[in-house]
């Protein structure tokens, strides 16, 4: 059937005239396909753009006597082993997913050095992108050869959406310009920053806080900030006080699919802005940068609190839990955010802050919680949780781990975006793991299999017509368009088509991706295609 494929290709290439009536091929170009541009053309383009073209070279190759790369050094591959979890291993890079699933255990370092070692579950290339000259000469070139791109900053994606076999990335990292700046427009006047789409939440920060001002980022300092966080929703310690990240940004700047730089703010283009905040990265358009709103800097408390269960009853431990998680409601509702997890017999909150709180306010919140693990009784809880907590139980006895973060991201008038409405009224994002086995990948699809048929479900059911956070959902959510989007599921398609008609940008659970199947070996095609 790739005959087909090359058919339709050449008939447009021959009769420019009636592309319009032609359907396009039904799979995008994989690599080996006839229709793959040749090492000359993939050069040709590489000059076009200043030789900004990297190719794929996979981490774990030097783990891996694989004739492809040739690249065993057993004292390398030690190396690697020790720094395979912390983040920056992956995001210096412009292909390696920090999600390990989306390697499909291939060059997987944690193997023995005969086992596979292809490029084939990895993207192709990238562009390392500088300016939107970049953007625009890589869409012309994947548009012409139907190739699949990828929109990728940090690789942080837990749902896969910023990797994809046999892709070509738009590698926005290095985009690191910020700018202060006074803000004015009809909704806001006041300080604000430009943030180039590669900035991360520890350049961002410092940039901030060298002009005295606080600025919305995630709690994991190495996550982007006007990218696939903001554009997905987006919470941090201060979105009790100042809401999501999405709500934050007064203007984008992108290329868009037809690859026109665009200003995008409620007055131009006020669509793609109510989309691109909140409705999820990687859909829409490319962004190269963002302005962001910024806050004076303010006192602000903070506290961390710790506790092993190991050598109490469990039904105590659970019981502490619950009672920490509902005393500290009255602590996110005053502008606070908590960040609690149990991790087998343990509970931690690492950490609660209050902005603008004192240390006394703190302690006073959760003096009750402490007062409760020193006397280890069970008091009288207020809210009833009950239904909950139990759940919780269940999930953590099937050796999940279980993080939640505690906040109230609606104390003030939240603008109108393409946030999730079940943010909105949520006072607990609860986040479910099972842990990864590197080296048995049979566990680990059943693990996932359990998170989705069991696990999740479990919560779902106390939580009817409630949603889940994008960013950082499951990747298998059957429900994923109301889970994900909620009721603004139909505005965004429409978006989507407007700006994307030909789907140039696919991300699995996307807006649009519906209309995409992604093979077993990682061909993306229409649906309904039956190749
Ligand atoms: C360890 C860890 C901690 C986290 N902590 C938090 C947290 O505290 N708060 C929170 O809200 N989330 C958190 N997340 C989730 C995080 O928000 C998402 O992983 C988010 O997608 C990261 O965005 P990124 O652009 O840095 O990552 P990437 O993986 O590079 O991209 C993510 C998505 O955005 C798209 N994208 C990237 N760049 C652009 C661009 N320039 N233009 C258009 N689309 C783009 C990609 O296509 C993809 O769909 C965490 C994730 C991890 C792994
Ligand atoms: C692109 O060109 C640059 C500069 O000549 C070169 O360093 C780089 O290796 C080339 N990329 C590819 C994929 O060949
Ligand atoms: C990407 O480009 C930036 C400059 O824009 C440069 O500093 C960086 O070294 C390049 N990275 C790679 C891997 O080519
Ligand atoms: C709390 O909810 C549980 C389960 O929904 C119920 O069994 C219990 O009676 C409730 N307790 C109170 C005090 O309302
Ligand atoms: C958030 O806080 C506001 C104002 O303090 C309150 O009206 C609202 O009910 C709170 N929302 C949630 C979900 O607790
Ligand atoms: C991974 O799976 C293998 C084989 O099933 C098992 O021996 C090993 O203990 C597991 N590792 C972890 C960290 O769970
Ligand atoms: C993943 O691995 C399986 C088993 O080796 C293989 O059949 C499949 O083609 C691979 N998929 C990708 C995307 O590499």
């Amino acid at each position: 059937m790739a005959q087909a494929t090359r058919l339709v290709l050449f008939l447009i290439t021959l009769l420019p005239g009636i592309q319009a009536g032609l359907s396009s091929p039904s799979c995008r170009c994989f690599p080996g396909d006839a229709c793959w541009p040749s090492v000359k053309q993939w050069s040709d383009f590489n000059a076009t753009i200043g030789g900004r073209l990297i190719s794929t070279t996979p981490l774990g190759s030097v783990c891996h006597t694989s004739k492809a790369f040739g690249a065993y050094d057993a004292r390398a591959c030690a190396d690697l082993k020790t720094v395979w979890p912390l983040p920056a291993t992956h995001y210096e890079t412009a292909w390696s997913p920090m999600q390990a699933w989306f390697t499909n255990f291939s060059c997987n370092p944690f193997l023995p050095p005969d086992a596979p070692c292809t490029t084939d579950p990895f993207v192709r290339y990238a562009v390392n992108v500088s300016s939107a000259v970049d953007v625009r000469k890589t869409l012309a070139f994947t548009s012409r050869h139907n190739i699949r791109v990828v929109i990728r900053n940090t690789g942080h994606d837990y749902l896969g959406k910023s990797t994809g076999p046999g892709a070509v990335v738009l590698w926005t990292y290095h985009l690191k310009h910020m700018e202060s700046l006074h803000y004015t427009s009809p909704v806001y006047s006041g300080p604000a920053m430009r943030v180039g789409a590669g900035v991360q939440g520890f350049e961002a920060m410092a940039a901030a806080h060298a002009r005295n001002k606080l600025i919305l980022t995630g709690n994991c300092p190495t996550i982007g900030v006007t990218s696939g966080y903001s554009q997905g929703g987006g919470h941090g310690q201060l979105a009790s006080l100042f809401g999501l990240a999405a709500d934050q940004i007064l203007e984008w700047e992108v290329v868009s699919a037809a690859g026109e730089l665009l200003t995008v703010s409620p007055e131009k283009h006020p669509d793609l802005y109510w989309a691109l905040a909140g409705g999820g990265g990687g859909t829409y358009a490319v962004v190269l940068s963002g302005v962001v709103k910024v806050y004076p800097e303010r006192r602000t408390a903070t506290a961390t609190l710790t506790f092993d269960g190991s050598e109490v009853d469990p039904r105590v431990f659970w019981d502490v839990i619950q009672h920490f998680v509902v005393a500290v409601l009255p602590v996110v509702d005053a502008g606070g955010v908590a960040v609690w997890a149990v991790i087998e017999d343990s509970f931690s909150v690492t950490p609660i802050t209050l902005p603008g709180g004192t240390r006394e306010q703190l302690q006073s919140h959760l003096q009750s919680t402490v007062e409760l693990l020193k006397r280890h009784k069970i008091p009288y809880v207020n809210h009833n949780a009950t239904a909950l907590f139990s759940a919780l139980r269940s999930i953590a006895a099937d050796d999940a781990v279980i993080s939640g973060i505690s906040m109230n991201v609606s104390r003030t008038q939240p603008p109108n975006n393409a946030v999730n409405p079940a943010w909105r009224n949520s006072a607990i994002s609860v986040t479910l793991g099972t842990t990864y086995n590197y080296t048995d990948r049979a566990v680990d699809v059943q693990r996932q299999e359990l998170m989705t048929k069991e696990l999740l479900p479990r919560l779902e059911l106390l939580t009817p017509g409630s949603g889940a956070y994008l960013n950082e959902g499951d990747f298998n959510q059957p429900d994923w368009q109301r889970v994900f989007y909620g009721r603004n599921y139909p505005r965004l398609e429409a978006i989507k088509v407007r700006y994307d008609p030909r789907d140039m940008f696919y991300a699995r659970t996307a807006v649009g991706s519906e209309r995409w199947v992604e093979r077993k070996d990682g061909r993306l095609c229409r649906r309904g295609s039956g190749i």
